[in-house]
C-alpha cells in the first residue's frame, strides 16, 4: 500500500499574533510543522503533501524533508478546498491520510492504526470524546453507530450539538476517493467554506463505511491557535518526554522542571536536577548527574560524570568518571577524557583534556590538548587569537601551570614541564623544565609612601 501524506498548513494564524506563520511556531524548540512532518516520514510516507499560503516562503525556508511537495493555496476557502489543490498531485490508487501544521502531538501509533483500517470499502476517521466539544465539528451516528456524517458547530443543530464526539479532522481514505469527491464539494453552509468534512456524508451516500480510531489523550489531537494553547501542548509534549526518561532509569528530581528540545538517551541511575535544558542529541551514560540549571547542548556524558549546577555545554563529548563546573562553559569541540576535572568559571573551546588532568578555576583553554594528570592552574590563558589567526597551544601529559599565566599560542609546554605563576610564555617550554617568565621581586627596605599635601 502505498502512503501519501496531506498536511494542511495554509491558514495564517491570526491569534497568534505574531509575524511568524502559525505552524513555525515552536514546540520544543522546533516549528509545529516539523514535528507532524516527522510524523509522516515515521509512516514511510511516499510523499508529504504540504499545503501552504499564508507565509508560504517563510514555511518552505523553516522545513526541511525529503519528499516533501509543496501545494499552494493562494486563498483559504476551507479544509475541502486545500486537500482539493493536491488533487493534480496526488496519485490514484495510495491512501491519503490528511495531518494539520499546528497539531503537533499525534503519535505514530495512532496514526498507523488509522490507516490500517483503510480498504475499498472503508474510509477512517480520528475522532475523540470531549468534555466541551464547543466550535468541533461533530459525529453524527445513525442508531447502529455508523458514522453518517461530521455537522459543523455553526451548522448544527440544537440535537447535534449535544453530541460530545467530534471530529479532530484528522481521517485516512482511498486517494481515489478524493479524486471522486472533492470536486463536488459545495460552500453552501454557514461560513461559505469548502468543508472537508463533508466527504463523510458521501462516503456514507457512496456505500463506503467509516471506522474510527480514538487517541490516547486529547493532546494527541490538540492544535494550537493561540500562544496559551501552544503553552499547553508544549507542557504535555515535556511531561510524555519526561515519563520517557524516567521510564529509561533516569531521576528527575522534577519532572515538571526539565526541558527537553531534541532525542535525549539516559543509562540506568541517571540523576538530572531542576531546570535543565537538554537540546539537540544528548546522551548521558549510566550514574552520571547533571545540576540544576544547566544546559547541555549535542553533548555526550560518559559514565558516572558529575556535570555540577549552572554548567553550558554545546558540542561535547564528556568521558566517564569526569566532573564539570559549577559555573563551566564547555563550547563546541571540547572533549574530557575520562576523570578529567572542569572547574568553575572556566571556558573551553576546540580543546582535548586528557585522563585525569584538572583545569579547576577561572581560565580559557581554547585551541589546545592538555595532557595526561596536568593541572592548569587558577587564571591561565591560552592566548589562541592573535587578531588575525587561531593558533594552537599543546601541553603534554604531567605538566604543572602556575596560577595567571599567559601561554601565547603557537607554544608547547613539554612532558612534566612547570611554569612558574604569573608567567608570559611565548616559547616551547621542554620536558621536565622550569619555565619563569615575569618580572623578578625586588625589594625596597623602609619604603617612605608619598603624602597628601
Ligand atoms: C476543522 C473541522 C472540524 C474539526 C476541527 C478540529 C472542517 C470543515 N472542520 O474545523 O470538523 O472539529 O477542524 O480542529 O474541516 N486550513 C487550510 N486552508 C483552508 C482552511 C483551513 O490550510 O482553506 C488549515 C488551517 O490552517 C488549520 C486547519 O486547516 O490548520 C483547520 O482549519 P480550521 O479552519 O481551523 O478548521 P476548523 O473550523 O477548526
Ligand atoms: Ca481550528
Amino acid at each position: 500500500m502505498n502512503l501519501e501524506v496531506i498536511v494542511l498548513a495554509a491558514g495564517k494564524g491570526t491569534r497568534m499574533r505574531s509575524s511568524l506563520p502559525k505552524v513555525l511556531h515552536r514546540v520544543a524548540g522546533r516549528p509545529m510543522l516539523a514535528h507532524v512532518v516527522d510524523r509522516a516520514a515515521e509512516l514511510q510516507a511516499s510523499v508529504i503533501h504540504i499545503v501552504i499560503g499564508h507565509g508560504a516562503e517563510q514555511v518552505q525556508a523553516r522545513i526541511e524533508a525529503p519528499r516533501v511537495n509543496w501545494v499552494m493555496q493562494r486563498e483559504q476557502l476551507g479544509t475541502g478546498h486545500a486537500v482539493k489543490q493536491v488533487l493534480p498531485d496526488l496519485g490514484a490508487e495510495s491512501v491519503a491520510l490528511i495531518l494539520y501544521g499546528d497539531v503537533p502531538l499525534t503519535r505514530t501509533e495512532t496514526l498507523s492504526a488509522l490507516v490500517d483500517l483503510v480498504d475499498d470499502a472503508h474510509m477512517a476517521l480520528l475522532t475523540v470524546q470531549m468534555d466541551d466539544p464547543g466550535g468541533y465539528g461533530r459525529i453524527v451516528r445513525e442508531p447502529g453507530g455508523n458514522i453518517v456524517g461530521i455537522v459543523e458547530h455553526k451548522d448544527a443543530s440544537a440535537e447535534q450539538l449535544a453530541i460530545h464526539e467530534v471530529n479532530t479532522g484528522i481521517l485516512a481514505v482511498k486517494s481515489s476517493c478524493l479524486h471522486a469527491w472533492l470536486p463536488r464539494l459545495s460552500n453552501e453552509n454557514a461560513q461559505g467554506e469548502y468543508y472537508l468534512t463533508d466527504i463523510i456524508a458521501m462516503a456514507a451516500a457512496d456505500g463506503l463505511r467509516v471506522r474510527s480510531v480514538h487517541p490516547d489523550t486529547v493532546a494527541e489531537v490538540q492544535g494550537a491557535n493561540d500562544r496559551v494553547q501552544l503553552a499547553e501542548l508544549e507542557r504535555w509534549y515535556q511531561a510524555r518526554a519526561a515519563e520517557k526518561l524516567m521510564r529509561a532509569g533516569a531521576a528527575l528530581i522534577d519532572p515538571a522542571r526539565l526541558d527537553v528540545r531534541g532525542e535525549v538517551t539516559v543509562g540506568e541511575d541517571v540523576e538530572i536536577d531542576i531546570n535543565v535544558i537538554l537540546e539537540g542529541a544528548v546522551s548521558i551514560g549510566p550514574g552520571a548527574r547533571i545540576g540544576a540549571h544547566s544546559t547541555l547542548r549535542d553533548v555526550v556524558i560518559g559514565a558516572g560524570s558529575r556535570v555540577l549546577e549552572n554548567c553550558v555545554l554545546e558540542q561535547c563529548e564528556i568521558g566517564a568518571g569526569c566532573t564539570v563546573g559549577p559555573f563551566a562553559r564547555l563550547r563546541p569541540g571540547t572533549r574530557l577524557h575520562d576523570g578529567a576535572r572542569v572547574g568553575n568559571f572556566v571556558e573551553t573551546k576546540n580543546a582535548t583534556v586528557c585522563e585525569d588532568a584538572k583545569i579547576n578555576h577561572l581560565t580559557y583553554v581554547g585551541d589546545a590538548s592538555v595532557g595526561a594528570r596536568s593541572n592548569i592552574g587558577a587564571g591561565t590563558i591560552t592566548c589562541n587569537y592573535d587578531g588575525a589567526n587561531k593558533h594552537r597551544t599543546e601541553i603534554e601529559e604531567d605538566v604543572f601551570v602556575g596560577s595567571n599565566s599567559a601561554l601565547v599560542a603557537p607554544v608547547r609546554i613539554g612532558r612534566g614541564a612547570t611554569v612558574g605563576a604569573g608567567s608570559t610564555i611565548t616559547r616551547d617550554v621542554s620536558t621536565g623544565s622550569l619555565a619563569v617568565a615575569r618580572g623578578r621581586q625586588k625589594e625596597v627596605a623602609n619604603w617612605e609612601r608619598p603624602k597628601k599635601k
